[in-house]
């Protein structure tokens, strides 16, 4: 389900910054070779995750859910010089493109690949993080903000994929049949009344839920 009209979306893609030629190369070639696709950011997205990380002069990154990398790239390009990216995928097969393209970019001295269940490698890393971001199985979600909020610095920013689920979120019969729909209505109405962070859901793409640590 696309929540904007797509010559809007297209619009908005096309006025906003374009993306590197190694990015253009891994999307299409997720696009041809690898399973689910869908799941990569893409352009638009691709290009707030990194404005996100520039604007707020991030030294330290977390990213849950690595897939092929796109969203690392897009993360680590604002990176302040000396900064790191740590990024968890439980995949093991994804490993080899994703190490392919980082040093494609030129970023493969800042990014850190970790294979592995998130909730198992999260304890083990010894960060405070300035930006977490969330795009890994949806039913964890909840004990991933558990996991990253101590690691969080003061002010500290986290941004959560997928919170709307192409919609299903407000559909009764999904809530009570899926259990990825369910884990994501109770991940947005957590955060939504945990006083510990400031929430705002935004429709972009398929519902970016962003948190800042009080
Ligand atoms: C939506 S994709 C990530 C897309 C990527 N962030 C991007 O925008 O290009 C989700 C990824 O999370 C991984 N994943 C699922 N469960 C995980 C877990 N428990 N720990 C770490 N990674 C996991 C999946 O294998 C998949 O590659």
């Amino acid at each position: 389900m696309e929540f904007i009209d797509k010559n809007l979306n297209d619009y908005a893609e096309n006025h906003s910054q374009e993306a590197s030629d190694v990015l253009k190369e891994l999307h299409r070639y997720t696009y041809a070779k690898v399973l689910t696709p869908r799941m990569l950011s893409g352009h638009l997205q691709g290009r707030f995750l990194s404005f996100i990380s520039q604007f707020i002069q991030a030294n330290n990154i977390l990213e849950i859910g690595t897939y092929t990398g796109y969203s690392a790239i897009c993360l680590a390009e604002g990176l302040e010089k000396d900064g790191q990216l740590h990024t968890i995928e439980i995949n093991k097969e994804l490993q080899e493109q994703a190490l392919t393209y980082f040093e494609k970019a030129q970023l493969n001295n800042k990014i850190h690949m970790h294979i592995g269940h998130a909730l198992d490698i999260i304890p083990n890393l010894d960060c405070t993080f300035d930006l977490v971001f969330i795009d890994a199985d949806k039913e964890n979600y909840a004990h991933y903000y558990e996991a990253v909020l101590p690691k969080l610095r003061k002010g500290g920013v986290i941004i959560a994929d997928n919170v709307l689920w192409s919609g299903k979120v407000l559909d009764q019969n999904q809530l009570d049949k899926d259990i990825e729909t369910k884990a994501l209505d109770a991940f947005n109405k957590k955060v939504h009344q945990d006083n510990r962070v400031q929430n705002l859901l935004l429709p972009v793409r398929d519902g970016l839920m962003l948190l800042i640590k009080n």
